[in-house]
Parts: C-alpha cells; sequence; structure tokens
C-alpha cells in the first residue's frame, strides 16, 4: 500500500515577501536538509503586503544568503485566506506581521500564529525591517534568523510529536 506522508507545513511571514521572510524559508530550508527533516517539513513564505508579488528577494537579501552559502530561489506572494488552513505553524517576523495575519485570519488560527523572535536565544522582540537599511542590517537579520531557527526547528519537531500520529511522520 502506498501510504502518503503528512508533512508538517511552516509558513514565514514578513511585509513585503522579499527582505525577511524568504530568507528566513531559505535558511530553515537548507538546515532542515542539513538535519534529514525534508520528509518531515515543508515551508513557504508570503507577505502581508502586495507591493512586491511576482518579484525576487531583494538583491541585498539575495547578498546576504550567497555569503552565507544559503540558496535562495522565491517567488514574493501575498498572504490569502487558504494558508491558513494549508499551514500547521504560522511564524511572523514582526508584531504588526502577527496583527495583519490574526486581523485576516481570525481568532481561531491565533494559536498557530507566532513569533520569531521568541525563538531567538539572545532574546529580542522583532526581526527588524532591514528595507530602508544597509548591508550590515541584512547581516544582522541573517544572524538573527540563523539563531531563531535553530531553536525553532527544535520546537517544532516537539510540537509535530505531540500533534500528529506517529505514523503519519
Ligand atoms: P520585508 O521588508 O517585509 O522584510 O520583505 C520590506 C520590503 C518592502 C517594503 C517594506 C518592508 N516596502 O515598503 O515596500
Amino acid at each position: 500500500m502506498n501510504i502518503q506522508k503528512k508533512q508538517y507545513a511552516v509558513l514565514f511571514v514578513c511585509l513585503g515577501n522579499i527582505c525577511r521572510s524568504p530568507l528566513a524559508e531559505a535558511i530553515f530550508q537548507k538546515k532542515i536538509s542539513e538535519n534529514n527533516l525534508t520528509h518531515v517539513f515543508t515551508c513557504d513564505s508570503c507577505g502581508t503586503g502586495d507591493y512586491h508579488i511576482g518579484q525576487q528577494p531583494d538583491p541585498r537579501t539575495q547578498a546576504v544568503a550567497k555569503k552565507h552559502h544559503v540558496p535562495i530561489n522565491h517567488q514574493c506572494r501575498q498572504l490569502r485566506t487558504s494558508d491558513f488552513e494549508a499551514f500547521d505553524r504560522i511564524i511572523a517576523m514582526d508584531e504588526s506581521n502577527r496583527k495583519n495575519i490574526l486581523w485576516k485570519g481570525g481568532s481561531s488560527i491565533q494559536e498557530k500564529v507566532w513569533l520569531m523572535r521568541a525563538f531567538d536565544p539572545e532574546g529580542g522582540d522583532e526581526v527588524p525591517d532591514p528595507y530602508h537599511g544597509n548591508e550590515k542590517d541584512f547581516e544582522e537579520v541573517y544572524q538573527i534568523l540563523d539563531r531563531a531557527i535553530d531553536s525553532l526547528i527544535r520546537e517544532l519537531v516537539k510540537d509535530k510529536e505531540i500533534t500528529a500520529p506517529k505514523s503519519e511522520v
């Protein structure tokens, strides 16, 4: 019998989907590949805004990803209501993104929306928006995401063990 294995779907969300969330998606994808977890997790990213739909990540995001040997290839898209059903976890880059997600999705999705920076072992509230910044700001975003995604993955592995039947892993 061919049993379809369920994957646990994680969505990273920022405002424009050209700076932070596509980088988060790319780092997450690289780490789950390195940890042989690609059969467990699937991921995507999107923006709450519609300014850059169809565009590739910002050149400064591409540059910092290249510097750290993280493959990145994403076409910007906006958050849609079907995402609330399709994804098990939605990871917001900042409080404004989180509010906009909840505004669109309603209180029933509150439990699946987490703040990225809550997983940063060095603390902090938000992944700062680097759009009007420089190379140093993009490097800071990379370092935050790199740290936080390690602990996010550990938490998701625990979360999946709790919420999904073993046979589906
Ligand atoms: P992101 O950064 O939310 O990390 O993708 C931004 C990208 C574009 C804009 C703002 C933030 N914008 O105003 O166009």
